[in-house]
């Protein structure tokens, strides 16, 4: 999928898949340097993260191992409330793991925290976080990202594994859509 797919419904490119690529390959030397000696637990939160995921652990030389959780926050509307209902749990066990948590966008940020908490509670050695994208809204929750790709300003954003309505997770640029896709 590409820009030519999304007729009139695309507003702006706003990151390309160069840039995404660019910032993922400086993610991952650092995540490299970090993790230096050591074995990593990559998690990735379903559905979003799929891309990032893919990119950023095909970038990783640290030895790593793959894990997926779906966890769906109880909210309002588009807020999430930090309460946090687990839809698919991990397959592995993340005692004494080294966890990197791979996320596609951090918004209010109270999904990770309590994501992060989870994991520590159940033995984890450390849990980090890395993701793509971060909104300016995440600053106000106490929640520590390691890994971080872009700041991006407060506007819903499509592409890169994020959807509207299951829609345009495949595109493979971040993009802003046009106000008419909302209006109906
Ligand atoms: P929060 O950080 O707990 O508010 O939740 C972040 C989640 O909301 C992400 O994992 C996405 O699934 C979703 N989300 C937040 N902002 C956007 C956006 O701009 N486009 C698409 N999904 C978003
Ligand atoms: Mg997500």
């Amino acid at each position: 999928m590409d820009t030519t797919d999304m007729g009139d419904e695309l507003k702006d490119v706003l990151i390309t898949a160069d840039q995404l690529d660019q910032r993922l390959q400086e993610m991952a030397a650092d995540i490299d340097r970090d993790y230096a000696g050591k074995e990593l637990l990559l998690v990735g939160v379903l559905r979003g993260a799929v891309m990032v995921m893919a990119d950023l652990s095909r970038k990783i030389h640290t030895p790593s191992q793959m894990d997926w959780m779906a966890v769906s926050s109880y909210g309002s509307g588009t807020k999430s409330s930090g309460v946090v209902r687990i839809l698919k749990d991990l397959d592995q066990d993340v005692t004494g793991r080294d966890v990197l948590i791979v996320e596609d966008i951090i918004d209010s940020g109270l999904t990770l925290s309590w994501l992060r908490a989870n994991l520590l509670s159940r033995g984890a050695n450390s849990v980090r976080i890395a993701t793509a994208l971060r909104k300016p809204a995440a600053a106000k929750v106490d929640v520590d990202v390691a890994y971080v790709g872009f700041e991006i300003p407060d506007e819903f954003v499509v592409g890169y594994g994020l959807d509207y309505a299951e829609k345009y997770r495949n595109l493979p640029f971040v993009g802003t859509l046009a106000p008419h896709v909302y209006a109906h």
